[in-house]
């Protein structure tokens, strides 16, 4: 079986993550209590190693949950203000569209869109003259999901902090692909996931918040200590990490994480970068492609969206998995906007997504086998 498929979920894992998540199963739970401070628990630790990611100075503000859709949500509810403006923009995946359209029906908040042209370019001027003097809050796609097309985070950055507005970034396809300095953003918040580009498990990612946001609390219960209290302990990052966490989960990307800052993400970029060249290239030796994503020498996260002449997206992606083994995802992949942008709406389009685990001897079994597709039509 060839995987092409990462930008969905990573495959493989890096080695000894299932066993790091075993370990935490079969031995005896540690920290029970949370106020249990005399050892740095697993989950603790993961948290530093997040933070070090980043490049963020305070590991308390590293929230985690189940995964980037529900950090987006405590993001999205905690900060839009009612009877104010949302700014986002049309590559945004439905993790960040739904939230926003529950708010909208409520009649909580309007959502302006700013419309990003194929390959799904957000362009800083559009952003800008979109802004209103409503606009309470910004979301924005750090990376398509869908083109690999890249955000200028610190220009967008820059024009909320101007204004004040917070800008939340949804990480989902860079946390893992390309270096992601938040040390300087203090008025945002970065929603990231653990088992796409950081090759963990499912079921566990987080929010890192910048030290001038404060959230409102979207999800409450237990929290193990102060349970007198009627609300939440006012403290991070428990505040917001209401039930029992995902110790497994976590402990798995603790590991994985450990494996991309020794390996250095510089060198999977520079890999997955030479397997999207070598695929467009040789795509468009076929004539009878229509490539959509990013081009090769600005696609650092490995994504390549194409259709096949008047082949159905969905007919292909059968024929790839079912007949030739290759695993790649095709459809809408939950932005149904960016493919309207695109003109791909509503059947979509063939994805391939590249992890560092990928070979260009892979790539040219893909190739054979849309060679032999396209011969047959
Ligand atoms: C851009 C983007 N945002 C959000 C998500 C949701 O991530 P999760 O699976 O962690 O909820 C995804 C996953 O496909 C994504 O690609």
């Amino acid at each position: 079986m060839i995987y092409f498929n990462n930008a969905a979920t990573s495959y493989p894992k890096l080695e000894g993550t299932a066993e790091a998540m075993a370990k935490c199963l079969i031995e005896p739970p540690s920290n029970l209590y949370r106020e249990d401070v005399t050892q740095p628990s697993t989950i603790d630790r993961c948290r530093e190693k997040i933070a070090g990611l980043f490049h963020f100075s305070d590991p308390s503000r590293v929230v985690f949950c189940s995964g980037a859709t529900e950090a987006l949500n405590i993001a999205i509810n905690g900060l839009a203000r009612p009877r104010s403006r949302v700014i986002t923009t049309t590559r945004e995946h439905n993790a960040v569209l739904r939230p926003l359209y529950y708010l909208r029906r409520s009649g909580d908040v309007q959502v302006d869109l700013v419309s990003c042209p194929p390959p799904g370019i957000l362009d800083g001027n559009r952003f800008e003259n979109t802004l209103t003097r409503e606009t309470s809050l910004a979301v924005v796609n750090h990376i398509s999901n869908v083109t690999g097309a890249e955000a200028d985070i610190a220009a967008i950055y820059s024009l909320c902090e101007a204004r004040g507005i917070p800008l939340i970034v949804d990480a989902s396809q860079s946390a893992g692909a390309v270096d992601i300095d938040f040390s300087s953003m203090p008025l945002a918040a970065l929603a990231f996931t653990g088992h796409k580009a950081l090759l963990g498990p499912k079921g566990v990612g987080g929010l890192i918040v910048g030290r001038e946001l404060d959230l409102r609390v979207w999800k409450s219960g237990g929290t193990g200590i102060r349970s007198d209290l009627e609300f939440m302990p006012d403290a991070w990052p428990i505040k917001y990490e209401a039930g029992t966490r995902n110790e497994p989960g976590i402990a798995g990307l603790a590991h994985s994480l450990g494996g991309i800052l020794a390996r250095g993400l510089l060198s999977v970029e520079k890999q997955k970068m030479g397997l999207t060249s070598h695929l467009v290239e040789e795509l468009g030796k076929l004539g009878v492609v229509a490539v959509y994503s990013e081009r090769p020498e600005k696609n650092r996260s490995g994504i390549v969206c194409f259709n096949i002449d008047r082949w159905p997206a969905a007919d292909i992606g059968y024929v790839l998995k079912d007949v030739f083994g290759i695993r790649v995802r095709t459809g809408l992949h939950c932005a149904p906007l960016m493919h309207r942008e695109l003109g791909t709406f509503p059947d979509g389009a063939i994805r391939i997504s590249f992890s560092a685990s990928n070979h260009h001897d892979e790539v040219d079994e893909l190739l054979r086998a849309l060679k032999t597709i396209v011969g047959r039509t």
